[in-house]
């Protein structure tokens, strides 16, 4: 039984959200109509990272007349709430519920890996928006299953050599205990540790917990070159502040994955200053597309785009790709997959293309945040790939 409460449908339109039970189309409508399901957390600590993926997804569509391939497009969005104990019940209200043609999502590692399991079964065209847990494009990867924003290890990756290059030598790790914070640990320790950087210590607390005291002292005591910490959202920004708060950083840089400072620049303050990142996107990027997606997201929202915001953007570039080459049918899954595995597009973070088991290859970009923007200083990795381990779709 579909629990009317936690789905929101709407109409294309961006912004036009509504509790109401969903319309009911005449059938000439319906076989028009094609509905795209959205899994998100819309509460909690990753509340914001959900909203920027739906945002942008809703706003790329209202930009094309509210159809891809001529094919109108409804949205019907679940509460994830972030927990992945509810995540098969979740999914259900999409894809049995909601009965979408198209399911996205979402942001925590945890619920995607039970979004995943259901989606490889289902066959569904699925598009991820966030969770870089590496199984999906790894072992568990399938033909049906595409990511438009990063595996976690590939970031972390990325920010040990920007790292490196900076003459870090000895670190602390900082995060929270699940699949994302342990496999960007585990990334970040690849790249750092085989150019000749040492981790003094790793410390973890369960998701979602913010308290950080304990850790903070015992950071201080351990006096490392610098910390690397893999936190999001309401978290992110609370550590930073916390790391402020108690003066680690001003003697102890703090690093970490963009997602330390994406969508908390603002509210972090002078706490946040200083603050060093590696990611796949920044809102300054000099390219005509970030340009014109920047100016337009916060025509919109009142508010600067953020990797979140890409990620839905893209998701909804490369569904609009799929199906065009299935001519708007979702039925011709083997022409939509075909299409959506070869596509290659100028995205606002860059050049965007697929590696063959359909992670981004992707640019990394060194961020340091400085009065509530995090600026571009360079390159931290060029065109990335992930590891491919155990994916059996090449
Ligand atoms: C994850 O759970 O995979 C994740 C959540 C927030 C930011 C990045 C990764």
């Amino acid at each position: 039984m579909i629990d009317r409460r936690r789905i929101i449908t709407l109409a294309g339109a961006a912004g036009a959200t509504s509790l109401a039970a969903p319309f009911v189309r005449p059938s000439w409508a319906q076989a028009n109509t094609l509905k795209v399901g959205l899994l998100l957390p819309y509460s909690g600590t990753y509340a914001p990272l959900g909203e920027a993926i739906n945002r942008a997804m809703e706003l790329y569509v209202k930009q094309q007349g509210g159809k891809l391939a001529g094919r109108e497009i409804v949205f019907a969005k679940v509460d994830d709430e972030s927990e992945p104990a509810k995540a098969t019940e979740n999914t259900t209200k999409l894809i049995s519920g909601e009965k979408v043609d198209i399911l996205t999502g979402t942001v925590h590692s945890g619920v995607a890996m039970a979004m995943a399991k259901m989606a490889k079964e289902d066959g569904l065209p699925t598009l991820i928006t966030n969770a870089g847990v590496e199984a999906i494009t790894r072992g568990a990867c399938a033909p049906n299953i595409f990511r438009t924003s990063f595996g976690n290890s590939q970031v972390g990756e990325a920010t040990g050599l920007a790292m490196l290059k900076a003459g870090v030598k000895n670190v602390v790790t900082v995060t929270w205990k699940y699949a994302a914070g342990e496999e960007s640990v585990a990334g970040f320790k690849k790249s750092f540790t085989a150019g000749g950087g040492k981790i003094i210590k790793d410390i973890t607390l369960p998701f979602p917990d913010v308290e950080f005291q304990s850790i903070l002292a015992e950071v201080g005591s351990l006096k490392p070159d610098a910390v690397y910490s893999f936190f999001a959202g309401g978290g992110a920004l609370k550590f930073i502040k916390d790391y402020a708060g108690a003066k680690l950083n001003e003697k102890i840089p703090l690093w970490g994955p963009g997602f330390l400072t994406d969508g908390v620049e603002k509210a972090a303050g002078p706490a946040g200053d200083g603050v060093k990142t590696a990611l796949h996107y920044v809102e300054s990027l000099d390219n005509p597309e970030n340009k014109k997606f920047a100016a337009d997201f916060s025509a919109a929202y009142g508010k600067a785009p953020d990797v979140y915001a890409v990620q839905g953007w893209d998701a909804m570039q490369l569904l609009r790709i799929g199906l065009e080459a299935a001519g708007g049918d979702t039925k011709k899954r083997p022409e939509m997959f075909a299409a959506m595995s070869k596509a290659s597009f100028p995205s606002p973070r860059g050049p965007f293309k697929l590696g063959t088991s359909h992670n981004p290859i992707q640019n990394f970009y060194l961020r340091e945040l400085r009065g509530g923007e995090n600026k571009y200083l360079g390159i931290a990795a060029e065109m990335l790939a992930d590891d491919t381990t155990g994916c059996k779709l090449a």
